[in-house]
This record gives C-alpha cells, structure tokens and sequence, in this order.
C-alpha cells in the first residue's frame, strides 16, 4: 500500500481536526466494531464491553495514541509499528480479516463528527492509511 505525498498531507491534516478527540473516537470505532461485527468480540473476553466501559475507553486511547505514532512515522510504518504488529500476530493471533472491520468503523466514526472535512479524497487518504497500518500489524501472522 502506498501513500502519495496527497494522501500523506491528507492523513495528517485528518488528524490535526482530530485532535484531542482521539480517545473517545476511538472507543466510538471499538463499539462500532463490537456492535455491527460481533465475532471481533471473541478477542476480548476480559473485556466489559458496555456502553460507556471504562475498559473500552483505555482500550480506545490506546488505539489513537497508536494511529498518531503511526500518522508521525507514516514514512517508516514498518519500525514504528513493529512490537504492535508482534502482539497482534504472534501473541493475540488477530486473524487479518478483523483489520479491516475496526478500519472501515474509523473510517465511519471520523466521517460522522467531521462531515465538512471527510471529502471523497480525504476518505480515499484514510482508508489507504488505515490499510497500510493494518498491513504492518498483519505482517507477521503465520
Ligand atoms: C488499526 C488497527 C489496530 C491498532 C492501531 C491497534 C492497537 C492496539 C494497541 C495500541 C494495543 C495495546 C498494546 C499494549 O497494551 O501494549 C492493542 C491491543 C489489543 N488489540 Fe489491537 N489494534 C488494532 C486492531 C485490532 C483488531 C482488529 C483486533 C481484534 C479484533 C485487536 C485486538 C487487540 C487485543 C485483543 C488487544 C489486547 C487488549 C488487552 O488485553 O489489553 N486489535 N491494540
């Protein structure tokens, strides 16, 4: 998967809007995930995943603190993302296809609360980028 250098700017200018949003957008998209895709459920047995769970929101930080390290080293995706892509594959063996549920649920929660800003083109920047981190965390699942 490659970024242009548009879709690169695209994706970072997404992100600036974001902002400190990140958190709670992305315990929006794990619900979304939870709720439209239920099986993803079956990786987090531990997890009280209610409405408003104080463990999906930590969760939810997590995963934006993750995509904003992967947004500031869009160039080396690879590296930065390297010791995630050995939880997800080696130790939690994610089966790939489950990437590309939580991603196509940012895609939604992002275009819900930023409507103006998510044009096609912005759309077609997030979905590459949410495929090449989804690429790297999938990379080493045998
Ligand atoms: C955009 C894709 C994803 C990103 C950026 C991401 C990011 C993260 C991060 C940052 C952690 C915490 C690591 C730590 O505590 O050191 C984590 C843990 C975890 N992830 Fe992902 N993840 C993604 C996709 C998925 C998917 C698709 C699933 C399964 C449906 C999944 C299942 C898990 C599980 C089960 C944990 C461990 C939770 C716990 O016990 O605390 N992840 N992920």
């Amino acid at each position: 998967m490659v970024l242009s250098p548009a879709d690169k700017g695209n994706v970072k200018a997404a992100w600036n809007v974001v902002g400190a949003h990140g958190p709670d957008y992305g315990a929006e998209a794990l619900e979304r995930m939870f709720l439209s895709f239920p099986p993803t459920k079956t990786y987090f047995p531990h997890f009280d995943l209610s409405h408003g769970s104080a463990q999906v929101k930590a969760h939810g930080k997590k995963v934006a603190d993750a995509l904003g390290n992967a947004v500031a080293h869009v160039d080396d995706l690879a590296t930065a993302l390297s010791a995630l892509s050995d939880l997800h594959a080696h130790k939690l063996r994610v089966d790939p296809v489950n990437f590309k549920l939580l991603s196509h649920c940012l895609l939604v929660t992002l275009a819900s609360h930023h409507p103006a800003e998510f044009t096609p083109a912005v759309h077609a920047s997030l979905d590459k980028f949410f495929a090449a981190v989804s690429t790297v965390l999938t990379s080493k699942y045998r």
